[in-house]
């Protein structure tokens, strides 16, 4: 039987040599200094409006675009988990791109997953990849390692007689669907939209949510200096606000395209929920 990296190589065959040449000169180049393969743990107080007292000082893990495949081996998937089981988040948000193409990889890194450790649970949306190598795959995977995933739904996620809701929606290029995620969802909780590309920020903003989780972008992955970033996008990295809505856009954990990180080292973002009064003049509203 071929090993998972064997097979995503021949997945594409007239891409076969590059895709070779990449990984060696991928794994020379990670093991320099400068090129950063452990996540940064990233910690952010966000305040939300109408956030019950039951969910304050609420502790949110964050992984997102793990990439298992050819450049990001099952060891450093199944090392993220063990890193964010240590940090004991009260739950967890996976946005998406759990694979880079290959279904092969597919079973490997939901068993990975299904070892975070979470009282409120795990919750996860596709990203872009996640649709080319079979979205009802993934998630079927997912779900049979207990984790909830959020297609075009959202669940009311309840803690001491107090709830919050949280939305989950396909990848924008995809089959993302931001009114059916919503529709239903109860006004005057705290509202929060997983969604793997930061490009549903506006529409967000539109809708009132309160608080968007996105990656996709991996904060441009690779930044030379002087040359800015290689990927260049509107909300690359980090948290922003508009209006009542805010962004938190994560780096991501793993690589695509380069097998390589540089100046732009992998993520793994702590959410630390806090209420606030909603007044926009408020110091504790803004980010
Ligand atoms: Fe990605």
């Amino acid at each position: 039987m071929k090993s998972a990296i064997a097979a995503e190589l021949d997945t594409h065959w007239a891409w076969r040599p590059v895709r070779r040449t990449r990984l060696r000169w991928g794994r020379w180049l990670a093991a320099r200094p400068g090129f950063p393969r452990l996540p940064e743990i990233t910690n952010h107080n966000i305040y939300l409006k109408s956030l019950p007292r039951a969910f304050a000082g609420l502790r949110i893990a964050q992984l997102s675009d793990l990439h298992h495949g050819l450049y990001v081996s099952l060891r450093e998937v199944e090392q993220t988990v063990e890193l964010v089981n240590y940090l004991r988040p009260e739950m967890v948000l996976l946005t998406g791109d759990f694979v880079t193409q290959s279904w092969v990889h597919i079973e490997p890194v939901a068993q990975a997953l299904g070892q975070l450790r979470a009282p409120l649970g795990a919750f996860a949306v596709m990203g872009n990849h996640d649709h080319r190598a079979g979205a009802e795959t993934i998630e079927r995977h997912l779900s049979r390692h207990r984790i909830h995933v959020l297609r075009n739904r959202h669940v009311l996620v309840r803690h001491n007689q107090t709830m919050l809701g949280l939305a989950g929606m396909d990848d924008i290029r995809y089959t993302g669907n931001l009114r059916a995620a919503l529709r239903g969802l109860p006004t005057g909780i705290p509202r929060i939209l997983l969604c793997h590309n930061p490009r549903i920020f506006l529409d967000a903003v539109g809708q009132g949510i309160d608080f968007v989780v996105s990656g996709h972008t991996h904060g441009g992955q690779v930044k030379v200096p002087g040359f800015g970033r290689v990927y260049r996008r509107s909300f690359h990295s980090g948290l922003q606000r508009l209006r009542q809505t805010q962004i938190y856009v994560s780096r991501g954990i793993g690589r695509v395209v380069l097998p390589v990180r540089f100046g732009c080292p992998p993520e793994v973002a702590v959410f630390h929920l806090k209420p606030s009064s909603g007044d926009e003049n408020d110091p504790h509203a803004s980010c």
